[in-house]
């Protein structure tokens, strides 16, 4: 039996705004979640020097690995070794990898529903089963200890994402604790996508090995860092689980690329640059929260980080994917359908990333507010018709 992977939506929506762009249309990219800014200069400078002198061959860069370590021990208080971390090709590998150590074909990974599109599919192409559970705004689109202890039976694994994509929520502490311990209770082992650290508005997320030890823990250079084209993460594996990642890492993907490898050792400490995108995340993020309720897109989650706001726009539509088309032919804005997050729900969201320029955000908001007025009048105007006749 061949697996059955779904397509993300969202790149029918990036096609064709590459298409209108090439008929000379002025599109404004919210549809990825792809940084606008570029790898921090001195990164880019060191991989120019590296080009022509390196001869670029496979290859594991043990000081990234350590600074990785170090960089646990910093943010998290906790003791990784350099040899617990497995450099990727960014997240995405990391996510098979993980996954295939974990688990056998078969196995049940709970994850919340709405959720990266990539989740549900990995798991597919690995013959695992995807146990989505519908997590709402009421538990900010996360899941709760309290709902894993009630799945009966208890599934093998759990995928959680904190800050999450399509919402960006945050797990608190102390609800990352409990579902700690309900895993340890209930013997499911957990996958910690932890690709938007560094990108929160308040609170900085925890992370989940400061709960449990022997979790694996996924993050990448595609985010913070801006470098999502140069294809560079990492795997945090417990000490038991080295081997079978490093067999699983050089059979199915040998090495990240050395050039990445280098770049990314300088990127790790430039963190005044990448401090400076993060405010303009946080102006962007203001700009949206302001303008999208005044557009009548009152029904979002504050995002406590990454760069999405996930909204309902089920009072214009149950076709989120051809409401996100016709704001691209209308007005150049390109945005990702709830479908790709929620195969349930997901035709009444849609997702706006705000990883673009504050002066695109701004621009993006003059077009959109006409365009989402006119489409709720539109809606509004049978209705109230219907009620004078
Ligand atoms: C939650 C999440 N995990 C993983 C990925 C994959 O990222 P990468 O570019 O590092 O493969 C993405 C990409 O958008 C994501 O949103």
């Amino acid at each position: 039996m061949i697996a059955d992977v779904d397509p993300f939506r969202a790149i029918a929506i990036s096609r064709l705004a590459h298409k209108l762009a090439g008929e000379g249309r002025d599109i404004i990219h919210m549809e990825f979640g792809q940084p606008s800014t570029g790898a921090p200069q001195a990164a880019i400078t060191a991989a120019h020097r590296v080009l022509d002198t390196d001869p670029m061959g496979y290859w594991e860069n043990d000081r990234l690995k350590a600074r990785i370590a170090r960089h646990y021990a910093e943010a998290h208080g906790v003791e990784v070794d350099g040899e617990q971390v497995i450099l990727t090709c960014g997240a995405s590998p990391a996510l098979v990898l993980a996954l295939s150590c974990l688990f056998a074909p078969g196995a049940a990974v709970a994850l919340a529903r709405p959720g990266y599109v990539a989740y549900r599919n990995t798991l597919k192409a690995l013959y695992l089963n995807p146990l989505e559970f519908a997590c709402g705004p009421e538990q900010r689109f996360q899941v709760t200890a309290d709902a894993l202890a009630a799945l009966d039976p208890a599934p093998q694994g759990l995928i959680v994402a904190s800050p999450a994509n399509p919402t960006g929520t945050i797990i608190a502490p102390g609800e990352m604790a409990a579902i700690a311990d309900v895993c340890r209770q209930r013997g499911i082992r957990i996958v910690s996508d932890e690709i938007y650290h560094g990108l929160s508005y308040g609170e900085p997320a925890g992370s989940m090995l400061e709960h449990a030890p022997d979790a694996l823990v996924i993050n990448s250079f595609s985010k913070y860092f801006s470098m999502a084209g140069w294809r560079l993460g990492w795997l945090v594996v417990p000490r038991d689980l080295i081997d079978a990642a490093r067999a699983r890492m050089g059979n199915l993907f040998l090495t990240p690329p050395a050039l990445a490898q280098h770049a990314g050792l300088i990127a790790f400490d430039c963190r005044d640059e990448l401090e400076a995108h993060v405010r303009s995340y946080v102006r962007n993020r203001e700009l949206l929260l302001d303008a999208l309720p005044r557009m009548g897109l009152d029904r979002i989650a504050p995002p406590d980080g990454a760069f999405y706001i996930y909204a309902d726009v089920s009072h214009l539509t149950d076709d989120s994917l051809a409401l996100c088309e016709s704001l691209l032919r209308d007005t150049g804005v390109a945005t990702a359908p709830g479908v790709d997050f929620d195969p349930v729900e997901g035709h009444r969201f849609m997702r706006f990333s705000f990883a673009v320029s504050t002066a695109l955000v701004e621009e993006a908001v003059a077009r959109m507010t006409p365009w989402f007025r006119a489409c709720g009048n539109a809606i509004a105007a049978p209705a109230s018709q219907a009620a004078g006749a």
